[in-house]
């Protein structure tokens, strides 16, 4: 693999010992992935302040320093942490003490947690506290090759902006952020960006956020890890219905890119999506769409629903004015609860906006910096909740041992009122 003398330096040590261990992980990583060199990057989101056992062990054996060392860059050295290199941001983490009395989550992982923000912010790292980096000012431009983890996150950087990421892990964004590198290969590179599957709407108009969801939970079984190109009958989808069909296909599948000629930027038509022939399509039509809509509720049995979540990924501003919008003047149901779920900084908006003041007076609740499958954590005896998310319907039962149902926001506005699930497709 060719390093650039910026590169060897840092192996050698000219940057001290943690950049040292840093470089010596992305060239490892580099040779297992036979990428021909490391690229150079801006643009980390990763996880630090994340609560643990295994953190919680290490922060106490040898502080922070080591938990860095050992979790993120995978070095049993003793090691004194610089501040980050490049930007880098903490994606979705545990619940902040603001969530204490709400939700069924350990004091001493929300105090573990406090004292790594403290650490971390005094590194450089922003605390973003979400997996929608992109809804709250972590923009990367197109071209820009950038670190992210989180699948739903890597997703919409990728075909959403045009930015250049794999899906990394704890340890490559963590050497990342004290060097600005990473090994250059797969979605950073211009033969890997084409699609591989074209998937053709008909008979059905994909429009809302549901059936966003939908068809990207369908472009995620078909198309594995490769790269969907959607066509046909679309509307013109906004940041609410890519965010979700993006966390959907990534759930579903591993899809880490895909186009929609027209509208995501680096394909402005089906031939410019392929690099070759275009593939004979997919058609996703009536049936398919019934079949995910099943798929997706298969886990439901008991209509009495008593936890509705929303929020996944994190909202956006007008998901949560949507909501208070739907809740005015109603009142949850005494055996039931609502979360909605929210990247901090705009957490803050809603309440200036009024939002929050409207979903509290109805007895929900807008929470921020995690969510239940990252956190393991629901409300007490949770037996079957509600969601208009594909991914939370997916993860959540198994993570939790609950049923789900899947439908729109409305439905599930209504749920949490009811303490009942009445949804069905239309
Ligand atoms: Fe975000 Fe949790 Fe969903 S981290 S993408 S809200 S599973």
């Amino acid at each position: 693999m060719y390093l650039t003398d910026d590169d060897k330096r840092m192996r050698d040590g000219a940057e001290g010992d943690a950049a040292a261990a840093a470089m010596d992980l992305l060239i490892r990583y580099g040779y297992a992935l036979d990428a021909e060199r490391l690229c150079s990057i801006r643009n980390v989101a990763g996880t630090m302040t994340q609560p643990s056992p295994v953190k919680a062990r290490l922060v106490a054996e040898g502080g922070w320093d080591k938990a860095f060392a050992v979790i993120n860059l995978d070095s049993d050295r003793d090691l004194t942490i610089p501040p980050m290199r490049v930007p880098t941001c903490q994606l979705q983490h545990g619940f902040g003490p603001d969530s204490v009395d709400i939700v069924p989550y350990p004091r001493a992982n929300v105090d573990l947690q406090s004292d790594g923000e403290a650490f971390y912010g005094r590194h450089g790292v922003q605390i973003l506290a979400t997996c929608t980096p992109y809804q709250v000012g972590n923009l990367p431009m197109r071209g820009e090759h950038c670190a992210w983890m989180e699948s739903s996150a890597v997703i919409y950087a990728n075909s959403v902006l045009g930015a250049r990421t794999n899906c990394e892990g704890i340890a490559s964004t963590g050497a990342a952020s004290l060097t600005g590198r990473i090994p250059c290969w797969g979605n950073h590179l211009d033969e890997n960006r084409y699609g591989t599957h074209l998937i053709s709407v008909s008979g059905v108009l994909v429009e809302g956020f549901q059936d966003w969801g939908m068809l990207g939970y369908f472009a995620g079984s078909v198309s594995g890890e490769d790269r969907p190109v959607l066509a046909g009958s679309l509307s013109r989808p906004d940041l609410t219905e890519l965010k979700h069909f993006g966390a959907a296909a990534a759930t579903s599948g591993g899809v880490e890119l895909y186009h929609i000629p027209g509208i995501t930027p680096e394909a402005v038509s089906v031939e410019a999506a392929f690099s070759g022939p275009v593939p004979d399509a997919v058609g996703y039509g009536p049936a398919e769409r019934r079949a995910v809509y099943e798929t997706l509720n298969e886990i439901g049995s008991s209509s009495d629903v008593d936890f509705v979540l929303l929020g996944c990924p994190h909202a956006s501003l007008d998901q949560i004015r949507q909501t208070a919008a739907l809740l005015d003047g109603r009142r949850v149901s005494a055996s039931c609860e609502l979360w909605i779920m929210a990247p901090r900084a705009l957490a803050v908006m809603a309440e200036r906006s009024g939002y929050t003041a409207v979903i509290e007076r109805a007895g929900g609740r807008v929470l921020a910096d995690s969510c239940p499958a990252m956190s393991r954590a629901a409300p007490a005896g949770t037996k079957v909740f509600a969601t208009d998310s594909a991914k939370q319907a997916h993860y959540l039962p198994a993570i939790l041992g609950i049923e789900a149902w899947f439908g729109t926001l409305k439905e599930c506005v209504s749920a949490a009122v009811t303490g009942r699930w009445n949804g069905g497709l239309h």
